[in-house]
């Protein structure tokens, strides 16, 4: 399998679960570099196969039907549905977007298992589980929370903590609690099928850090992300163990066996089976032998994941292919790392996230504004972060200042000065052989980032050539010199017409619709990849169309908009808030020093801000004898203007104490509730300022 130009491409895209819509979240992380890939393979003639599917199985899925009252498989048809056109509508060139519950993935991922299971690959084993009784099943992992037995955080999960970081296993979880009946859950016997991985140790370590496989060179190790390597190695070197590749659960795969009711096949070895299903649907709909991507010499294969997925696709995946026999493995495993969204992490429970539907609505025919975007911020080797005003920015001043601009201004001037027909290049022309240069270097290096799966930076140089032109435009100044030099426009104008065609073969595997839209308008008929770099792309004497807008501006009213429907929702999911313990009581007292506190009412006179603090109010407060200056931590909760003229308890007896350069005479008391929210503690009715409390 060793090979420098396999004859066949087979592209996964993480299989999303079919509980909820598709984010931008997902976008960057799989989605769109798989199919900017495909797209890159297609456009050189290659044999490409691009599959996904919905992931519509898993105790997710089920607790979501019952809370909506509704059967997982209409839970299911509503998102597969959803999504499926709005890949569609977003461009992305899936060949197949298959699903786990149809009847194909059902037979294969049954005799996958089986095949595993007379080969004696499982140990089965019986053992006790937490089981709610309410609700009559038995809990995932996530589904019982509980205190921590390293931190003692209270709200530990039954397969991690997210305090400390550990990862836990539900029985050492102290108090556990079923999160579906919020009882205690109890203990069940109940057997299951083990995928022993310890035993895959020794090989699983030279493929991941050697590339070989079998003996042979599979893969060179430097062309996968360190990332990816960098997790399996902490993965194999803290000790693989097994792990239960079946689950008690009545809606999914079932388990091929006999005596095996009320069990299905995990949905993490269900799932990725729906690749080769999705394979297998394909091949069916168009005579095509699926064994050929799976198992050939000539084919390769890349899974196109989010970083949670890592594990799953390089290390268990893997062994069930291996064990099964026949399989090739993964050739690369491109994992991103996460994107954030204005700050926070994107959350679906929370609503924190652009969705796809909605910006497909919010913004027609403006796919390719956000895929240049995320492809902009590729999270390719850390996390990065999507916010309104950075895409706003990059159209404005990337795709329309820069791109739209340039091929506006050569379409529009081509029409008025020669009537829409491509002029001549003279073999002469000073600029020819460095434009021409200039073309072939950005060329080189955006295939072989591409090669390298760097698409963000092969995006970079694609808009590169857009620059170029966009630069000579600026500096040749053809609108100037056609009074002056005519001849020369002539050849201006046709490499501008060229470097346009070149921009459009570039950038479409990133941006399909405009460069659709641009060969259109330049009667670029078929082109591949190694059109790139030829600077006689569109000939002499041939007619082009109407210019037509490519990107147009956006402005901040849509920008302002779409962050107020983020903020708006956020609000309504607020956090659930933790509240604080109740402290215990203090130790006894003397009568004598409780006298000792000095405590009176006082009237708040005036109140302003400190300098660089947002915590601090300096107070005036009227003591009935005297005005004190007090400095009072209550900025978060009270404005200056609602505290002039409250009445408040204040410590008169406390030494003075400067804090940000201002003397503080006394304290201001106050109640902090459970959820840390400060409370003045006014008298019922105005009194005289100056009373002594006691
Ligand atoms: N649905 C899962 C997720 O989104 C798994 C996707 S990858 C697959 O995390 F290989 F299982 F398909
Ligand atoms: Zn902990």
């Amino acid at each position: 399998m060793a090979h420098n130009s396999p004859k066949r491409h087979l592209i996964t895209a993480a299989l999303p679960y079919a509980n909820g819509p598709i984010h931008i979240g997902h976008l960057a992380g799989a989605y769109l570099p798989a199919d900017i890939h495909a797209r890159y393979l297609r456009l050189q003639n290659k044999e490409v196969l691009f599959v996904s599917g919905s992931d519509e199985h898993g105790a997710a899925i089920t607790l979501r039907a019952k809370k909506e009252n509704k059967s997982p498989q209409e839970i299911v048809d509503f998102y597969h549905e959803l999504n499926e056109a709005a890949f569609k509508e977003f461009g992305i060139s899936f060949d197949i977007f298959h699903r786990t519950s149809s009847e194909l993935h059902h037979q294969t991922a049954s005799d996958f298992f089986k095949v595993l299971n007379e080969k004696g690959v499982f140990t089965k084993k019986t053992s006790e589980q937490f089981y709610d009784e309410e609700y009559k099943q038995f809990l995932a992992d996530r589904y019982i929370t509980g205190t921590c037995p390293k931190c003692a955080y209270e709200a530990a999960y039954g397969d991690q903590c997210e305090k400390c970081g550990s990862a836990l296993s539900p029985l050492e979880l102290i108090n556990p609690i079923s999160t579906l009946s919020k009882k205690s859950p109890v203990l069940r016997e109940t057997t299951h099928w083990y995928l022993p991985m310890q035993q895959e140790e020794p090989w699983l370590k030279e493929w991941i850090e050697e590339g070989k496989l079998d003996g042979k060179i599979q893969h060179d190790p430097k062309t996968w992300r360190k990332q990816v390597i960098g997790q399996c190695k902490s993965w194999i070197d803290g000790g693989l163990h097994e792990r239960a590749m079946t689950r008690d659960l009545n809606w999914g795969v079932k388990v091929p066996v006999e005596n095996a009711e009320g069990k299905v096949l995990y949905v993490w070895l269900d799932a990725p089976i729906g690749y080769i299903s999705a394979t297998k649907q394909w091949c069916e709909d168009h005579a095509k032998n699926w064994e050929e991507y799976w198992k050939s010499e000539e084919s390769e294969i890349l899974h196109f994941i989010g970083k949670d997925n890592i594990v799953f696709h390089c290390i268990i995946f893997p062994i069930i292919l291996k064990q099964h026999r026949g399989f090739n493995l993964p050739n690369n495993v491109p994992a991103n790392e996460f994107l954030n969204l204005e700050g926070k992490k994107i959350s679906t429970s929370r609503d924190w996230a652009v969705w796809l539907h909605e910006y497909n609505q919010d913004f027609k025919n403006q796919q390719d504004v956000l895929r240049y975007v995320l492809t902009s911020i590729a999270p390719e080797t850390k996390d990065s972060e999507f916010t309104w005003s950075d895409f706003q920015a990059r159209n404005n001043s990337e795709l329309v200042a820069i791109y739209g601009n340039f091929v506006n201004r050569t379409l529009v001037l081509t029409h008025k000065y020669y009537e829409g027909i491509v002029p001549e290049l003279d073999s002469n022309y000073a600029e020819k052989a460095n434009i021409e240069n200039q073309l072939q270097t950005l060329s080189e290096s955006i295939k072989s980032k591409l090669d390298k799966l760097q698409y963000r930076d092969a995006q970079n140089d694609a808009i590169a050539i857009a620059r170029l032109g966009n630069k000579f435009l600026a500096e040749t100044e053809p609108w100037k010199l056609i009074k002056t030099n005519p001849e020369e426009v002539k050849s201006i104008l046709n490499l501008s017409l060229q470097i346009a065609a070149n921009a459009c073969i570039a950038l479409s595997p990133f941006l399909p619709d405009s460069s659709k839209r641009l060969a259109d308008m330049l009667n670029l008929k078929a082109y591949t990849w190694s059109d790139l770099g030829n600077i006689e792309l569109i000939k002499n004497g041939k007619g082009i169309n109407e210019a037509e807008h490519l990107f147009s501006r956006i402005e901040d009213d849509i920008i302002e908009a779409q962050i107020q429907k983020l903020n708006s929702k956020m609000e309504l999911k607020e956090e659930p808030v933790e509240l604080s313990e109740i402290p215990e009581f203090k130790e006894f007292i003397s009568f004598d020093d409780f006298m000792k506190l000095d405590i009176r009412v006082g009237e708040i006179k005036t109140a302003i801000p400190v300098k660089k603090s947002d915590k601090l109010l300096q107070l005036e407060v009227d003591l009935g004898n005297e005005v004190r200056t007090i400095l009072s931590g209550i900025a978060k909760a009270y404005s200056p203007e609602e505290l002039v003229g409250k009445q408040v308890q204040v410590l008169c007896n406390l030494p003075p104490r400067k804090m940000m350069g201002i003397e503080s005479n006394g304290m201001i008391l106050m109640a902090e509730s459970r959820t840390g929210k400060l409370e003045l503690m006014s008298p019922q009715q105005k009194t005289d300022s100056g009373s002594v409390i006691g």
